[in-house]
């Protein structure tokens, strides 16, 4: 088969997950028994879909997607979505970008292999129905080809325990080796105000010997502000921070702070340390964590694992999906955690457009009964499953 898939979209609204998507259209392809077919996929924007829709259709104005069957047998022929089009549906449906992107494309290899909903009500539902099968089929399906996200574990609890006794067992340097020595991609620690568990001895210590990627999370106040400068961790996630607290309680109110973040996120860019905002999952703070300068946004998964009932997590995952969406269209990286555990990050591992998940008290509670070699290890097994 051969799938020509042509990103002609608006780059600064939309970065969209090009190798899911060619990955979806082949398993499509597989699907309808169109093997050795070729297809073109072409993602345009508004302005050249409403060019196409007066050129061939006389209509006027945009329409979400168009499919011209080739003259060849070979050939399946062309699909055309608009990107712009799709964006705005999305939203209406409360689903995802790259969920209807390959609604439409479902919609639009229908049409090339004969289906029209416009012939008859018959035809019309016959083709429902094969839409919602097929659409069913693909949801869960990612492309091995895709970057799958990375695990980052948090060992603020290995200090924890030594802060128990106030000694020097067990370390959190050692701990982040053995993380290391296990397949994490990275390394998380909060340095806390109040030293409850990382130190700053732990912080230096770490920037020397992590092999993968250090992530300081932090308050955006200036004694930790000046830590970081001096350390320069690969990245520093700006957090929340209440003494009372027992764990971080909730993403970042960025548009309260604004004046403040923007002069934090400036001050790492000077020293080139790149700088997440851990943020809940919603559209205004994206993009305020946007405007204010930020490369990443850890959202915020723990009202989704902690979700007392079914609807209540569903709704959650979706709010979940929609932001990263967002933020990946942005342009923005994005990172999550914050709860996960051995039966929840693999959902979240899903969503295509997340890059790393933030992983600690799970992974640090089970080391206790199976070794912290193992835990990382199971935990890194949740991901992969979600491939
Ligand atoms: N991300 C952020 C921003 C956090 O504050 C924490 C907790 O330190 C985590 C992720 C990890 O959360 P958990 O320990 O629940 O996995």
């Amino acid at each position: 088969m051969i799938i020509n898939l042509i990103d002609q979209a608006d780059q600064s609204r939309f970065r969209l997950n090009q190798a899911l998507l060619r990955a979806r259209t082949a398993r499509l392809l597989e699907l309808l028994d169109q093997q050795e077919a070729a297809v073109s996929v072409v993602l345009l924007t508004d302005q050249e879909m409403a060019r196409y829709n007066q050129t061939y259709r006389h209509k006027e104005g945009p329409t979400n997607v168009l499919s011209f069957p080739a003259e060849l047998d070979s050939e399946l022929g062309d699909i055309l979505i608009s990107v712009d089009t799709a964006w705005q549906e999305a939203g209406e449906k409360q689903i995802s970008l790259h969920q209807h992107l390959t609604q439409l494309l479902i919609h639009g290899l229908l049409h090339l292999l004969g289906h029209d909903h416009e012939a008859s009500e018959k035809q019309a539902e016959i083709m429902q129905d094969k839409e919602t099968q097929l659409f069913q089929a693909i949801q869960h399906f990612h492309s091995g080809e895709r970057i799958m996200p990375q695990l980052a574990v948090n060992v603020d609890h290995i200090a924890t325990i030594r802060q128990a006794r106030g000694g020097a067992e067990p370390d959190p340097v050692l701990a982040a080796g053995i993380c290391e020595l296990a397949g994490a991609k990275g390394i998380v620690v909060h340095l806390r105000e109040d030293r409850r568990h990382i130190q700053e001895r732990d912080v230096r210590l770490l920037r020397q010997t992590v092999k993968t990627r250090l992530n300081l999370e932090m308050a955006a106040v200036k004694e930790i502000v000046s830590i970081a400068l001096e350390v320069v961790p690969d990245l520093v996630t700006l957090v929340p921070e209440k003494r009372q607290e027992l764990t971080t309680e909730g993403g970042l109110d960025i548009i309260a702070n604004e004046k403040k973040l923007r002069k934090t996120v400036s001050k790492m860019s000077e020293a080139g340390i790149p700088v997440s905002i851990f943020v809940d999952p919603d559209a205004e703070q994206i993009k305020a964590a946007l405007d204010v300068g930020a490369a990443y946004v850890e959202l915020h998964t723990g009202r989704y694992c902690d979700a007392k009932s079914q609807p209540e997590r569903e709704r959650e995952f979706h709010l979940l999906e929609q932001a990263a969406e967002t933020a990946f269209a942005s342009g923005l990286q994005v990172n999550a955690g914050h709860g996960l555990d051995y039966r929840t990050t693999a959902r979240i591992a899903a969503i295509p457009v997340i890059g790393e998940l933030s992983i600690g008290h799970a992974i640090i509670a089970r080391a206790a009964f199976v070794g912290l070699d193992q835990a990382v290890r199971e935990m890194q097994d949740c991901i992969d499953l979600a491939a």
